[in-house]
């Protein structure tokens, strides 16, 4: 047979080659386009089989005066909590006022962004108005208990999903808390919170709120709180472990055995106020009045955090994210306390004013390399 090419065959082979270079064309092109698709997945979407990933709103980004926290809110998280805009010090200042137009303004953005909603928090020790602090009498502490619940959560009734119905009522040894509460009311003050908030807001979770509770001692005094809540036929739906830890020095341990113990009791477990804290403490207390003397040490990262940190947190989220996934059975929530570093409570406590980057997202509202640890352990399962 005569080896030779006809004109049309010509063609054709040109044709085919052509034909092949724009078929691996297109091929990079789909895959390329494929990769930017998953890497624009969010976090919420990547999660979404597993659990909520909330965030915790400040007045200005409920107001929705910064364009960049609403993309990204919107885009990156399914459930909110309310920082600040629904303690009692801001909702219900004296006895007979309330101001509930910022609560109104966080309610509606969570029912716009179709949100899983989260009232933080009714019966807490701190953020109390003054004329609280003032009352002496049992009476007049249940008055107040009863008037505070059913007007917050009774306002919200259907409306917001779980309550943060009792904050740190907690010490570190898992004893009661000497409050204002546990000093006039002894104990019975928290099952008549929980009772309270049922009655106010049928139909939301309610939930017992603290930091450390997963240290073995205040974990073990949680769970007896839990336990006599439930004695008591109160309603306790889940336990919020609020998850304020320091970087290079995350509870691995501790934290998994808390949710294996917490879920045994029937009841959902949250993780609810995650930050990793970079800069120097004196202690691990998450107590909000606790300060810290400033020295030119306290603040060492003003202009940049240095890689080795950097890489330090991203690997720590990226444990803890492989932890909560290991548990995502037990776990509903995972809340991250702020939208991104430049507005961590963090920047400001136990010392005003530092530069901390305990958040996922930075001051540009860039993710930071724990963003893409705790993405890419979710490419490696689909
Ligand atoms: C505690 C409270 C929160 C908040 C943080 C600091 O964890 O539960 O409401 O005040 O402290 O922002």
């Amino acid at each position: 047979m005569e080896n030779r090419t006809q004109p049309g065959a010509i063609k054709s082979k040109v044709r085919g080659f052509f034909g092949a270079i724009s078929i691996s064309i297109s091929i990079i092109w789909v895959s390329s386009a494929q990769e930017k698709q998953n890497n624009s997945i969010s976090l919420k979407q990547a999660y979404h089989a597993d659990f909520l990933i909330g965030t915790a709103l400040n007045a200005a980004q409920i107001e929705e005066k910064d364009s960049r926290a609403e993309q990204l809110i919107s885009q990156q998280f399914n459930a909110i909590t309310s920082e600040n805009i629904l303690k009692a010090v801001i909702v219900h200042p004296q006895w007979d006022r309330y101001n509930f137009t910022l609560g109104d303004k966080y309610v509606d953005y969570g029912e716009r962004h179709h949100m899983f909603i989260v009232g933080h928090t009714l019966i807490w020790h701190r953020q109390l108005p003054g004329f609280v602090h003032r009352i002496r009498t049992k009476d007049s502490l249940n008055l107040f208990m009863k008037t505070h619940i059913n007007a917050v959560a009774g306002r919200y009734k259907g409306r917001i999903n779980g309550w943060d119905v009792l904050n740190e009522a907690l010490n570190e040894d898992g004893t009661y808390r000497n409050s204002v509460f546990y000093r006039i009311l002894g104990f019975d003050y928290i099952p008549y919170a929980f009772k309270l908030a049922e009655l106010a807001a049928p139909g939301a979770e309610l939930y017992y709120n603290d930091y450390n509770i997963e240290q073995p001692a205040k974990r073990a005094g949680a769970i007896t709180l839990i336990k006599k809540i439930q004695e008591t036929g109160a309603r306790i739906d889940g336990v919020g472990i609020q998850g304020h830890w320091h970087v290079g020095k995350v509870p691995f341990k501790d934290i998994e055995e808390s949710i294996l113990q917490f879920a045994a009791l029937g009841i959902k477990v949250m993780v609810t106020e995650l930050d990793i804290e970079v800069l120097p403490r004196n202690s691990s207390e998450a107590d909000v009045n606790q300060r810290m003397r400033s020295t030119p040490d306290t603040n060492p990262y003003t202009k940049r955090l240095p890689d080795s940190v950097q890489q330090q947190l991203a690997s720590d989220y990226e444990n803890l994210f492989k932890l909560f996934l290991k548990h995502r059975d037990k776990l509903s929530r995972v809340t991250f306390w702020g939208v991104n570093d430049g507005q961590s409570w963090l920047n400001n406590w136990p010392i005003m004013g530092r530069t901390n980057y305990p958040l996922i997202f930075d001051r540009q509202y860039k993710p930071k390399p724990a963003y893409d640890k705790i993405m890419s352990l979710k490419a490696q399962t689909n």
